[in-house]
């Protein structure tokens, strides 16, 4: 079943055509990896996935619902999360990092609470709690990044190359959470050029070429 669906997509920087997608659909609790060589435009188009920048045109589905640009809708961003691949904190505390979209859609202080305990137990986050976000490590900041989302319980997790820029370590636990929030419930796509990452990605493959997805099911790499 298609969840998320956009067609006649573009988006032109000044005299570049950086995107001209025809039609993308995405599968209900599917994951896809997004690969394109650098400055391919996957970031530009997770973005406007995600209703932060807006394509020159284009209309989109979200299963039965239509929408366009003009404004996203509000009860879009309900469903669909973009984690930057350095995700910016707060200057306050982890856990008000993690509770900061909960406190936007008015959830009350005992729920939130909760669900926030439970997010700082799934990203393995407890012995950070005292630590200010703005000391924490590259691979910290992007589990606290990945446990902001996964507190909202989006249908559709967009991913800008979360094991970018990480050790060893830090990599792997990352894709071991990403692997840990990828369950039927969710639709993922990850922009990267990890070949571990990729290789979670089951059989979707996304790939951006001269503006044009090629969207297959072959086995990824
Ligand atoms: N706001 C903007 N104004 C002008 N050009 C832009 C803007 N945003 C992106 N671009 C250009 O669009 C192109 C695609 O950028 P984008 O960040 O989407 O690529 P990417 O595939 O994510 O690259 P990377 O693999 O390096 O992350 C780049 O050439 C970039 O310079
Ligand atoms: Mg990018």
């Amino acid at each position: 079943m298609n969840l998320l669906a956009v067609t006649a997509l573009s988006k032109s920087f000044r005299e570049r055509r950086l995107l001209a997608i025809d039609a993308l659909s995405l599968s209900a609790g599917e994951r896809y990896v997004l690969t394109g060589e650098n400055g391919s435009g996957k970031s530009t188009l997770l973005r406007i996935l995600a209703g932060i920048d807006a394509p020159d045109s284009g209309v989109g589905h979200f299963g039965k619902r239509h929408f366009d640009w003009s404004p996203y809708p509000n009860w879009l961003r309900q469903e669909v999360i973009y984690v930057h691949q350095q995700p910016y904190l707060f200057h306050t505390s982890v856990v008000e990092n993690i509770a900061y979209g909960l406190r936007a859609r008015g959830v009350e202080a005992g729920e939130r609470e909760r669900r926030v305990a439970a997010a700082i137990a799934w990203a393995r986050l407890g012995h950070l709690l005292r630590t200010p976000p703005q000391k924490l490590s590259g691979g910290e900041r992007q589990r606290v990044a990945l446990a902001r989302a996964w507190v909202l319980a989006p249908k559709v997790l967009l991913l800008d190359e979360p094991t970018a820029n990480l050790d060893a370590e830090s990599r792997q636990q990352t894709i071991d959470l990403v692997q840990a929030f990828c369950g039927p419930e969710t639709t993922a796509v990850i922009a990267c050029h990890d070949r571990d990452m990729i290789a979670l990605a089951d059989r979707r493959r996304l790939h951006l070429v001269d503006g044009l997805i090629q969207q297959n099911s072959t086995p990824a790499l």
